[in-house]
């Protein structure tokens, strides 16, 4: 699933994704005692248009969609954000909505390396 931010011409600003995991999640490990009752998620990325960014569109995206998951996930719900150790913005964001890091050192993946977050 998809969401995002148009301006007042309609024009796409911002767009993010989230998606539904299978139980045996590749990075479940991570987690102590994760609870598989709750349905667990990905969320992709964010992209903010150049033009367009320090507006906290990344922040209204993330919190957009945890909303949505809270209003569809009745027994609850697991998710998942990465991100490179770099994207100093990107981890302040997904850190303001609320998301802790679970690595101690980031993993490799997507031909690169991530710091993985959870809430
Ligand atoms: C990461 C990204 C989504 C954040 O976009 P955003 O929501 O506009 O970011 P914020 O509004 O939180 O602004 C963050 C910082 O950008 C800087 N900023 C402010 N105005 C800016 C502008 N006009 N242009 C660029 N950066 C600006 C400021 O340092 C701001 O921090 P502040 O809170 O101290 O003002 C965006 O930079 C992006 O699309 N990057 C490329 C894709 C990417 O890395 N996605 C994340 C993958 S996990």
């Amino acid at each position: 699933m998809c969401c995002g931010l148009r301006n007042l011409s309609g024009k796409l600003v911002a767009f993010a994704s989230y998606k539904q995991l299978p139980v045996d999640y590749k990075l479940n490990y991570l987690i102590n005692n994760l609870d598989l009752n709750k349905t667990p998620y990905y969320l992709g990325g964010a992209v903010v248009d150049e033009d367009y960014r320090g507006n906290g569109f990344q922040l209204i995206l993330l919190n957009f969609r945890l909303k949505q998951l809270k209003l569809t996930c009745p027994s609850g719900f697991n998710a998942w954000i990465t991100a490179h150790p770099e994207n100093i913005v990107s981890i302040r964001n997904i850190e303001k909505a609320g998301f802790k890091k679970i690595t101690d050192k980031p993993i490799p993946m997507y031909g690169s390396v991530r710091d993985v977050f959870f809430i």
